[in-house]
């Protein structure tokens, strides 16, 4: 059995952990920044980096402590080179490199969208290749054909805003707080779904793209109308926003008929009434549908380390020049897609 020690701070979490080839979490620590992110309604790059960089070093301590190891028992260091914010993913990976280094290691540099992609085989031993990945959190909004450990073919992608982003926003349009996702569903729950008219943008269109930005905005100047409850507002919102990956899931999966399991990660994975609708879709379809537990859907260092878990049969490892990435596609061959307001 190999062991990995994984890193990931491309974000708002910082989390070590130690994750051997046979699955089974040896340790794990993670710290999320919440609260230093709470009073500007969104993450803070240079707040997460100076964060990161306090953080990490004791908690790779602490991890390997709680094993009861040292990295004379790990087989490689796994760390998040990307895509993400450049700080935090930089003290991420220049620490994966110095262990890598000092150990006489090899270093993984591992694509955090790879973490994710491949986490659900860390909980789930039956999933077998290919299946297909809806990935829906506050950064990405992405739905990958998985064929195989670095065969990754993205099939959507939006367009404007992740769908995270759109509930982060959407909450904070209401007051509601950061993240927004949480406190949108509990509002939701006492509100009305169909009691506000809002867009599906682009339901029905040919390409299997996302867009949230026109439904972000229909929520500001619902609220602003004043017409409205919040919680009529947070339920239409939410279904809307289900609609639409209904929709973009029956068109981007056209033509895949071979993919027998759909799987659901990302910090999204977590709202009840989208997984019912998930599920729903795939029982329609005759596709298994799974959804890692929450601590794997949403960001952690355990998902880096069972990539580089995944990797070790492979003999994959990176020079220890490895430039942190920014910007990554899993699928280097998918087609930019442009839309209004696109990021560049
Ligand atoms: O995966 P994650 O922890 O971090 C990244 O963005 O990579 O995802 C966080 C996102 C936030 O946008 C948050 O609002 C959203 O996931 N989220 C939810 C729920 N819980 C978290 N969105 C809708 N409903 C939820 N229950
Ligand atoms: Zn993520």
């Amino acid at each position: 059995m190999g062991v990995v020690l994984g890193l990931e701070s491309s974000c708002d979490e910082t989390a070590a952990a130690l994750v051997g080839s046979d699955r089974r979490i040896l340790a794990q620590r993670i710290a999320s920044q919440d609260e230093e992110h709470a009073p500007y309604g969104g993450v803070v790059p240079e707040i997460a980096a100076r964060a990161h960089a306090d953080r990490l070093a004791p908690m790779i301590a602490a991890v390997l402590d709680d094993a009861g190891m040292t990295l004379d028992d790990c087989d490689a260091i796994a760390a998040t080179a990307g895509p993400g914010l450049i700080g935090g993913v930089m003290v991420g990976l220049v620490s994966g490199k110095a262990l890598a280094m000092a150990s006489g290691k090899p270093l993984m540099a591992i694509n955090h969208l790879e973490g994710h992609a491949l986490s659900p085989r860390l909980a789930d031993e039956s999933l077998r290749f290919p299946y297909a990945l809806l990935l829906v959190s506050g950064g990405h909004c992405q739905i990958l054909r998985v064929d195989g450990v670095g065969e990754y073919r993205r099939l959507a992608t939006t367009i404007d805003d992740a769908l995270g982003e759109a509930f982060d926003k959407s909450a904070k349009i209401m007051g509601l707080g950061y993240p927004g996702g949480p406190a949108v569903e509990r509002l939701a729950m006492q509100g009305d779904a169909s009691a506000v008219p809002l867009p599906r943008p682009l339901l029905g269109s040919a390409e299997p793209h996302f867009s949230f930005a026109g439904l972000k905005s229909a929520v500001l100047r619902a609220h602003e109308s004043g017409q409205y409850a919040d919680a009529d507002i947070a339920a239409s919102f939410q279904q809307a926003a289900v609609n639409c990956v209904i929709d973009r899931l029956e068109t981007a999966l056209s033509g895949h008929g071979d993919l027998r399991s759909l799987v659901v990660a990302g910090g999204v994975a977590a709202n009840m009434t989208m997984r019912a609708a998930l599920e729903a879709f795939a029982a329609g379809r005759d596709m298994a549908f799974t959804a890692p537990p929450m601590a794997l859907c949403t960001d952690n260092a355990a998902m880096i380390a069972w990539a580089g878990c995944e990797r070790l049969p492979l003999q994959q490892s990176d020079p220890l020049d490895f430039r942190a990435r920014p910007r990554w596609p899993l699928d280097p061959d998918a087609e930019p897609v442009r839309g209004a307001g696109v990021k560049a």
